[in-house]
């Protein structure tokens, strides 16, 4: 791929296949799948270490920077990723002072893990509230086993957030969960034993960029409302956030590495950042660290949107509308939507990170607990379709659902119908289908499905009712790929 080539596809990185993800049971709005032909290959050939081509993620007003990407051969950028691929749907967590305001100041409705920021609380006020984050019914194993439970393969916590908290001690700064709060001990370690003790992936978030307490740290977008805030951000950087990131790395391992806020990151800010995560060869980082770091995936933030540089892509999102507790925020989508939501991403080949908010005590709201239970009884039968399954052959805008498929080492291929509005006739037409597959069956209960080829494509009759009202999967095997004509013997 030319680099004349690159410099037309990569702009168009910044302008993300939008669809909101809005809440209720209807079927969410398409967006378009990635450029294929772009994809991959634009990212393989994406200029490693080289300056010339503009690259930004993170919306508009943020100045483009040369792309800077891991040095690795596209083979092994493809095992690092293995897990986090066929991993599809993972949990976030953000947990941290906020919890303990719970969405409210001074007896007024605010934000949520933005509180400190939004209600412009200083730094000593903010401080104080330290002595309400208890973690006292902190079950970490408890925790684990529902992340397990809803089927999840990977969790990801905030280590520190924007307010500069951590949850872990920290040689850097004493604001953190073990020496200013409550709760008095480390909180990420016994995560991190119960969720690998499952078999599930560790990751942690960490804002690089944001920090309002810790001296010098950013304020994204706001200005400084605190004179204890003053400070130089290139010394915050370097006395605090990058000594904190190697610091974590070294204590907890994780999978998988969150930054988040790309403000003020220009490439020499960033460089000490990814060269410090380049060193840890199985790491998997996201895209918000800046300074023209391509990352891992592209990160969409509350809505189901794929990359047009076709990496691998991770939605991220809130069971209600708030990632931090806040108890005022009512505003839970359906167990329902969050299947489909499932549903509609791994048909594009992203993933789900789906967050939860627990408590200053450390109890994860039980409407979060019973719609994660809800996902986990729908994966335990349908979940063949879900994981390390790859986007379906078919756009992802049909009325009565999504595919998914899987392609075998002998060539034949599993096709999924993701069936979210079961047709009155019991019949689904997909017309650009080449081949009859050899059989089909519906995940629940195993009741065979029939498929024969009519001129209009393949035509699949759906055996009785919905088994379940949510998504019902059918499974079609093909001997080869859908799409394509058999080859005659
Ligand atoms: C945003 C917000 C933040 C939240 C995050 C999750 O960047 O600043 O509060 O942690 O997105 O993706």
């Amino acid at each position: 791929m030319s680099v004349a080539l690159l410099m037309r596809i990569l702009p168009v990185a910044m302008v993300l296949a939008i669809l909101p993800a809005a809440a209720g049971d209807g079927p969410a709005q398409a967006a378009q799948p990635a450029p294929a032909a772009a994809g991959i290959a634009a990212y393989a050939a994406a200029p490693k270490n080289s300056s010339g081509v503009a690259f930004h993620e993170g919306g508009a007003g943020l100045p483009a920077y040369p792309a800077l990407a891991r040095d690795e051969t596209p083979a092994a950028r493809a095992i690092r990723l293995k897990w986090y691929r066929e991993a599809r749907f993972g949990i976030f967590i953000h947990w941290g002072v906020y919890a303990a305001l719970a969405g409210s100041w001074q007896g007024k409705p605010s934000g949520g893990e933005w509180i400190m920021n939004d209600a412009k609380i200083s730094v000593a006020d903010y401080k104080a509230q330290a002595r309400n984050f208890t973690a006292s019914k902190y079950d970490p194993r408890a925790w684990a086993q529902l992340f397990d439970d809803a089927g999840a393969k990977y969790v990801v916590i905030t280590a520190k957030h924007h307010d500069g908290f951590t949850l872990y001690d920290s040689a850097y700064s004493d604001w953190n969960a073990v020496k200013a709060s409550a709760a008095g001990r480390d909180l990420l370690q016994p995560l991190a034993d119960a969720v690998r003790a499952r078999g599930l992936k560790f990751g942690l978030y960490y804002s690089q960029s944001q920090d309002w307490v810790n001296p010098g740290g950013g304020k994204g977008r706001t200005q400084a409302w605190d004179d204890a805030q003053k400070g130089d951000f290139d010394e915050y950087l370097a006395k605090v956030s990058v000594p904190q990131v190697r610091e974590i790395l070294q204590k907890y391992h994780p999978a998988y590495l969150f930054f988040d806020t790309e403000y003020q990151m220009t490439p020499e800010r960033a460089r000490p950042f990814f060269d410090l995560v380049a060193g840890y060869p199985a790491l998997v980082v996201n895209n918000r660290l800046g300074g023209g770091v391509l990352g891992d995936n592209a990160t969409p933030e509350q809505r189901i949107a794929t990359d047009p540089m076709n990496r691998q892509f991770e939605v991220c999102m809130t069971i209600n509308n708030t990632w931090g507790y806040r108890a005022n925020d009512v505003r839970w989508k359906s167990a329902r939507q969050l299947i489909r939501n499932l549903s509609d991403i791994a048909a594009k080949g992203g993933n789900y990170l789906l967050n939860v908010g627990p408590t200053a005590e450390g109890v994860i709201p039980q409407p979060e607990v019973d719609r994660l239970l809800a996902m986990g009884r729908w994966l335990k039968t349908n979940g063949e379709a879900i994981y390390a399954s790859e986007a379906g052959p078919f756009p992802p805008t049909a009325d009565w659902g999504r595919t998914t498929q899987k392609t075998h080492p002998d060539g034949s291929t599993t096709l999924y119908l993701h069936v979210w509005n079961w047709p009155a006739n019991g019949e689904i037409l997909l017309p650009e289908t080449a081949q009859a597959p050899r059989s089909g069956r519906l995940l629940a209960g195993g009741a065979a499905a029939a498929a024969e080829m009519t001129e209009a494509g393949l035509r699949v009759t759906l055996p009785g009712e919905a088994p379940d009202p949510d998504v019902s999967v059918v499974a079609l095997e093909f001997g080869g790929p859908v799409l394509a004509a058999p080859v005659s013997p």
